[in-house]
Formats: C-alpha cells, sequence, structure tokens
C-alpha cells in the first residue's frame, strides 16, 4: 500500500507551537495546540489517484478529557476523531478516520472543536491502500 508520513511540526499551523518537551515524538517534536477551539495543523497529502484513505493521528493527551477534532479535506465536511487522555504527555496513541482523497495535492486540516484546542500532534500518516503508482495494494 501507498503509505506516506507527514510530520506535524512541519505543516501549516494557525495556533500552536511546534515543541519538544516531551520524550516519545517522532521527527523533530510536535504540535501543541493552543488552547483554543479553531486552531488547527494543515497538512499537504499528495494521492496518486483519487479515493478513500486511512488517516492515522499519532498524538498525546496528557489529560484525562477528550480532546476532538474535525478533519476536514480539501474544505470537504468535517469528519470527527476523538483524542481521548493517554496517561501521559510522554504517551503517544493513534487515532484514525477514512477520508475522500482527490487525485494530487490534498489540504488535510485537523481542527480542534473545544476550548482545550487539540491533542500533541506528532504526525500523520496516511494509507491509500494501492500502490504508489495507484493500483490496488
Ligand atoms: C501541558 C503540556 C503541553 C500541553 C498542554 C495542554 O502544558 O506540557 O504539552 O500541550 O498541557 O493542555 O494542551
Amino acid at each position: 500500500a501507498a503509505v506516506t508520513e507527514h510530520q506535524a511540526e512541519s505543516a501549516t499551523i494557525s495556533g500552536g507551537l511546534v515543541e519538544s518537551n516531551h520524550a516519545g515524538y517522532t521527527g523533530g517534536g510536535f504540535v501543541n495546540y493552543d488552547n483554543a477551539s479553531g486552531a488547527y495543523v494543515e497538512f499537504t497529502v499528495t494521492a496518486a489517484t483519487a479515493g478513500p484513505a486511512t488517516l492515522s493521528f499519532r498524538y498525546a493527551n496528557g489529560t484525562t478529557t477528550n480532546r476532538p477534532v474535525s478533519v476536514t479535506v480539501n474544505g470537504s465536511a468535517g469528519v470527527g476523531v476523538a483524542f481521548p487522555g493517554t496517561g501521559a504527555w510522554s504517551t503517544w496513541g493513534t487515532g484514525s478516520a477514512t477520508a475522500s482523497l482527490a487525485a494530487g495535492a490534498n489540504r488535510v486540516r485537523v481542527t480542534a472543536t473545544t476550548a482545550n484546542g487539540g491533542p500533541n500532534l506528532d504526525r500523520l500518516t496516511v494509507d491509500t491502500g494501492t500502490t504508489s503508482a495507484g493500483r490496488p495494494a
């Protein structure tokens, strides 16, 4: 399958900071969302062909309160993803959603929907279930 990884610290950030003060992240750090609804991280994801993809977000939430987000692709209707507590800010989990990608570049925006903001977001993994040439895996 065509699996690509996208580090949050390399994405476009509106309402958040790149930090590295909690262990276990991949790449150079993670995004600490502002504690505000509407804060977002937007990834550019390129797909060989149009079709569904599994979006898996690696995150940490050291609180006991869910930090839900809405995920949109190219301004589509949002799909909700829950990011419940992981036990510690240095303990990382995964939240997933299915979305339709267009062929070419896609804007995958991950927007906090509560006043607590999003979780600490490490990266997005995209699996299109196809080969890199767009054929079924
Ligand atoms: C703590 C933690 C941050 C986290 C923040 C939050 O300050 O150190 O990494 O982002 O809580 O509640 O969002």
